[in-house]
């Protein structure tokens, strides 16, 4: 490893049996062996604790640490995450191990980090889960008349009349053109996610108080997130205590998978306490579990320059030797499962050579002017009611996300709530819940001078899962001057005529304008001539409104539109072809990556032009008169 140019290892994650072979006992001596062989040779250690796979033994003692999943039966013994955040005996069990875990390494210099856990998610449907529930309902609701009134239970009869009586929603996923039998009351369902997510924020915290108890100031913890489109727990309150985040990073390990939705992910993983943050898991080779996708030859490299580009100061590849045991066996490492050196070393020995010469990029962070807000409370409304499969949350913050990032616009992804004043663009691709200091941020971002595009379905739930008692978009009226009179959901598409060119699709708003004028009109379907996106100037600033699902090509436009007003750099440069402006002390440079399988010329908005072969990077200085590239492009 140290060989290689590796500088960080990360171990013990799902080690439990190993460390506590029986209940109380426990043996760290093959563990101290190996931090002292990996530290002898200058790695620093990431420790994890290995919660995430709970021992035989205690299963055996406490069958409840299992969690009953969607389809309602308990997850065995025998693979991981099977353990429930609100079971007593697991709680009681955690506490055990990482109280010994960091009595012992918590004073230990060499163990440079903590990681908790490992990618928390889920949803347990079991009997503490559901006492724990009703216990969160009555600290939330007091009683069961304001419960009742809250999730509008006259409905259906669904009036509770004891605390007893409310039972978990069902956790079918929708299905579009159906009608589930289980559809649940959404209150009750949105209710259920949040104290989902809460009771594995909760789990989180409890081992962070545990670790912080012993361990030294200068140990830091964090915990791997799985990118953006896991959203079972709210990452904003997930990662509020720890001292960076970090997540994992399989770029060609899904179909369908692009550069857009990698960089998405990187961007909201560091979104949630930027301007750093970890890959602690970089794919390295092909993967897999029953089958197998490998990367391209030379995307290895390219997809850890992203993971830079988009502000990782470390990056972690997973893993370092190809197991011959287990489920992984298909998830290659830097080596094979034999141990000898090969291509994929090799590879990872160049890089991290041509990294060290890299000094520009050792302070490097994303200098981002666009930020794109997104919230949990809105996506797990979402996912109870998707209204119109064009709305899906992740796929329409991809979507904007994507449109801009395809002009060469640098964009954070942020959680809503945090400061945006200094940001000259902010969208708000997707979110039904607004609650009401979000709008009046909203507003006074706009009144300051911002350029602010909210899309549709804006303010549809209030906090509680009810439809609010007012005109749509809710609390976000006044601001947008418009209000949404008639909507229109089906397999069709709408085209846009007027200032910007595309289609809406699946999804369409007609629109009346009342302080407001209008970008675009429709220029078929039912709301023909109608406003279809909409803007009102106030103070020096602007806030439209898209009142329908809109395709790539009308995002293209519009934002190609506001950041010409807004005097955002565009870059006309082919869509495989990534850019990012980056900031490193007082210098800022442009980062190019060409994620195509063939040379590409890019033609920059600085003047130059530049061939970039097929899964290369190269770095331009960004300000004018910009001449030379700061390095050759790398071979
Ligand atoms: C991650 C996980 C690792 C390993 C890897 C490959 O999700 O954190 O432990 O399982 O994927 O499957
Ligand atoms: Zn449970």
């Amino acid at each position: 490893m140290a060989e290689a140019g590796l500088s960080v290892v990360r171990l013990a994650e799902f080690a439990w049996a190993e460390l506590e072979p029986e209940a109380g006992r426990f043996d760290f001596a093959w563990l101290d062996e190996a931090i002292g062989l990996l530290t002898a040779e200058g790695l620093e250690v990431v420790l994890g604790t290995p919660t995430a796979a709970p021992p035989a033994w205690l299963v055996r003692e406490h069958p409840d640490v299992l969690p009953i999943v969607a389809d309602r039966h308990p997850l065995g013994f025998g693979t991981r995450r099977h353990y429930c955040p609100n079971s007593p005996p697991f709680l009681e069990a955690t506490d055990r191990i990482v109280t010994a875990l960091a009595a012992h390494y918590g004073r230990d210099e060499r163990v440079r980090v903590w990681q908790i856990d490992n990618e928390i998610g889920g949803r347990c449907y079991c009997e503490h889960c559901r006492a724990a529930f009703r216990r969160w309902l009555r600290e939330r609701y007091g009683t069961l008349d304001e419960l009742n009134a809250t999730w509008g239970t006259a409905f259906w009869s669904q009036r509770y009349d004891t605390w007893e009586d409310i039972g978990l929603p069902a956790s079918e996923p929708t299905r579009d053109g159906g009608f589930s039998q289980r559809a649940p009351n959404p209150g009750l369902a949105l209710d259920f996610r949040r104290f989902s997510s809460e009771s594995y924020v909760a789990y989180l915290r409890r081992q962070l108080d545990l670790l912080r108890a012993h361990a030294v100031a200068d140990q830091r913890i964090t915990h791997n997130l799985m990118g953006f489109g896991v959203g079972e727990v709210d990452y904003a309150a997930l990662t509020a205590g720890l001292d960076f985040v970090s997540w994992d990073n399989y770029p060609a390990g899904w179909p369908g998978t692009t550069w857009t939705h990698t960089a998405l992910a990187a961007d909201a993983m560091r979104g949630f306490k930027p301007p750093r943050v970890w890959v602690m898991e970089q794919q390295v080779g092909p993967l897999g579990w029953e089958y197998v996708r490998s990367p391209r030859r030379g995307q290895v490299r390219l997809f850890t320059y992203q993971a830079i580009a988009h502000g990782a100061d470390t990056v972690v590849f997973f893993r370092w030797r190809t197991a011959r045991f287990g489920t992984e066996q298909h998830w290659y490492g830097i080596l094979d499962a034999d141990g000898v050196v090969g291509r994929r070393y090799r590879d990872v020995e160049r890089l991290a050579a041509e990294l060290d010469e890299l000094a520009l990029l050792a302070d490097a962070v994303p200098d981002a002017e666009v930020a794109v807000l997104h919230d949990y409370d809105s996506r797990f409304a979402l996912q109870i009611q998707p209204a119109n499969a064009a709305l899906a949350h992740e796929a329409t913050v991809h979507r904007w996300y994507a449109a801009l990032r395809r002009l060469g616009v640098g964009a954070d992804v942020v959680p809503a709530g945090r400061d945006i004043s200094r940001y000259r663009l902010v969208v708000v691709p997707s979110m039904p819940i607004v609650d009401e200091h979000v709008a009046a941020q909203l507003s006074a971002y706009v009144e300051g001078g911002g350029t602010l595009v909210v899309g549709p379905r804006a303010g549809v739930r209030d906090v509680t899962g009810a439809i609010p008692n007012r005109r749509m978009p809710s609390g976000l009226v006044e601001l947008l001057g418009v209000e949404v009179v008639e909507i229109a959901s089906g397999d069709v598409s709408a085209g846009l005529q007027g200032g910007l060119t595309g289609t809406f699709d699946g999804w369409f708003e007609e629109l009346a304008v009342v302080d407001a004028t209008s970008l675009a009109t429709y220029a078929d379907g039912d709301f023909a001539d109608g406003a279809a996106v909409s803007e009102r100037r106030v103070g020096g600033g602007t806030a439209v409104y898209v009142g329908g699902a809109a395709g790539e090509e009308l995002l293209g436009s519009l934002f190609r539109t506001l950041c010409a007003r807004a005097e955002i750099t565009v870059h006309d440069v082919p869509g495989d072809v990534e850019v990012l402006c980056l900031r490193s002390g007082d210098e800022r440079f442009l980062m190019v990556l060409n994620h195509g399988e063939e040379e590409r010329r890019v033609n920059l908005a600085t003047g130059e032009t530049i061939a970039l072969p097929k899964f290369d990077v190269t770095f331009v200085r960004r300000e004018a008169p910009v001449t030379e590239p700061v390095v050759e492009p790398l071979r």
